[in-house]
């Protein structure tokens, strides 16, 4: 297959400033974003003002609490929170494991987690059910992609003594966006019911938010979640090893730390610890790379330039449409949704005739890779996933069909 890259638009000038979408037809946003130019000579200049003014000084270590305030404001200002209740991470299975392991479990208590969750939050939460002897039960919402509400098999599933509910905003495998308002309505009734249910303040809220920051318009205070956790390399095409986690004003305050180190602390005039930060970076640990906080703002200024978090919303489900309905055409291709998708995930499977014995999905993303076309396996449900962004442009989306169609014929 010949590769050609003669589309010019202005779309093409505005993605000419990512260096990561020159040489391939990049569809795997869900793993990992594109970062611009303007992240990575932030970074760069970030380096070298480091060594400039320190690299370890007074000077230092003022810029590195501006530049951590910086990037708590910037991120905060995206969710609609304050950026006192933002925590800075390193990833999202970072920030999951906070909540996950503060919470002050009791044998018996019940956390309730989807089937559809991702293998680290998934390892977490097994390796408590052993410490801590808690209850934990997975409630089947992959299958609620087509049918069924999945606010019902949740509300099914809940116990009086369901201390925790884990959840994907938007599940990584099929792609699915999970109506997280109304599981938060639901979730606060049962909290305000009499006490003799047992229900009351008990159920907390953690989302795993990998796939949504980024990608849809976020208000976290209108939707009242209790923890949501994420990364800054996936949709906002920041770099990777900069994550965060929301956590609500009124969980914060009773939340112990997981992780304990000096970032965390308040200090006496000759160093003792006295006490915790009154905010989000109780939570905080360490040294961290901090050159990297001003790359994931800078990708966060430039999405801006280009359109609203709705805006940029809105066109990638216009292009995932378009993916979508170009895949339902392809005899032998069935797409998980049975409608145009709700996100930028789009899964979907090959009839196995038309694979085995020949090649598997793995093989086949080898394959497509090998033409510079980059999508993934996922292998519950087995299925391939293409994402789309804002920027992705419809001829790259239909050089990734016409290979599919190409290698099923
Ligand atoms: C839903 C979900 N959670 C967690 C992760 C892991 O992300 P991170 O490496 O930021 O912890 C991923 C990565 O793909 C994901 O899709």
């Amino acid at each position: 297959m010949k590769i050609n890259f003669s589309e010019k638009t202005g779309l093409d000038i505005y993605r000419s400033q990512f260096p990561g979408l020159k040489n391939k037809f990049y569809f795997n946003y869900a793993g990992q974003g594109v970062m611009p130019q303007q992240a990575l000579a932030a970074i760069a200049k970030s380096q070298e003002y480091l060594q400039e003014i320190g690299p370890y000084s007074n000077e230092r270590n003022h810029w590195s609490a501006e530049e951590t305030d910086k990037t708590r404001k910037a991120i905060a200002s995206e969710l609609g929170v304050s950026p006192k209740t933002i925590t800075l991470t390193e990833n999202t299975t970072g920030s999951c494991n906070i909540p996950l392991w503060g919470l002050d479990w009791q044998p018996g208590d019940h956390l309730l987690m989807t089937d559809s969750e991702h293998p680290g939050v998934i390892a977490a939460v097994q390796e408590l059910q052993r410490r801590f002897k808690i209850e934990v039960s997975v409630c089947p919402l992959t299958i609620t992609l087509n049918q069924e509400d999945p606010v019902d098999t949740i509300e099914q599933y809940l116990r009086p003594n369901t201390r925790l509910l884990v959840l994907s905003h938007v599940l990584w495998n099929t792609g699915q966006l999970l109506p997280l308002d109304r599981i938060m309505q639901l979730c606060h009734q049962l909290n305000q019911q009499p006490e003799h249910s047992g229900f009351r303040n008990q159920i907390k809220v953690l989302i795993d938010a990998a796939q949504s920051v980024g990608m849809l318009p976020l208000n976290l205070t209108e939707i009242g979640v209790d923890f949501y956790g994420f990364t800054g390399h996936k949709w906002w095409g920041g770099p990777v090893g900069v994550g965060a986690l929301y956590i609500h004003p009124d969980v914060q305050k009773k939340l112990h730390p997981t992780f304990i180190g000096w970032r965390g602390l308040l200090f006496d005039q000759t160093e003792n610890p006295v006490g915790w930060q009154p905010d989000g970076r109780k939570f905080e640990l360490a040294t961290s790379a901090y050159p990297l906080y001003s790359g994931l703002r800078e990708a966060i200024v430039l999405h801006h330039q280009w359109g609203t978090a709705e805006e940029r919303y809105q066109r990638i489900l216009k292009l995932s449409q378009y993916l979508w309905e170009k895949l339902t055409k392809i005899t032998g291709v069935l797409c998980l949704c049975n409608a145009p998708p709700e996100t930028g995930l789009v899964s979907f499977q090959v009839e196995p005739t038309l694979l085995e014995p020949r090649v598997s999905y793995e093989t086949m993303v080898q394959i497509l890779e090998n033409h510079k076309i980059m999508v993934r396996w996922i292998p519950h449900p087995n299925c391939l996933r293409a994402c789309v962004h804002y920027f992705t442009l419809k001829s790259e989306i239909d050089r990734l069909v016409y290979a599919i169609e190409d290698f099923l014929n």
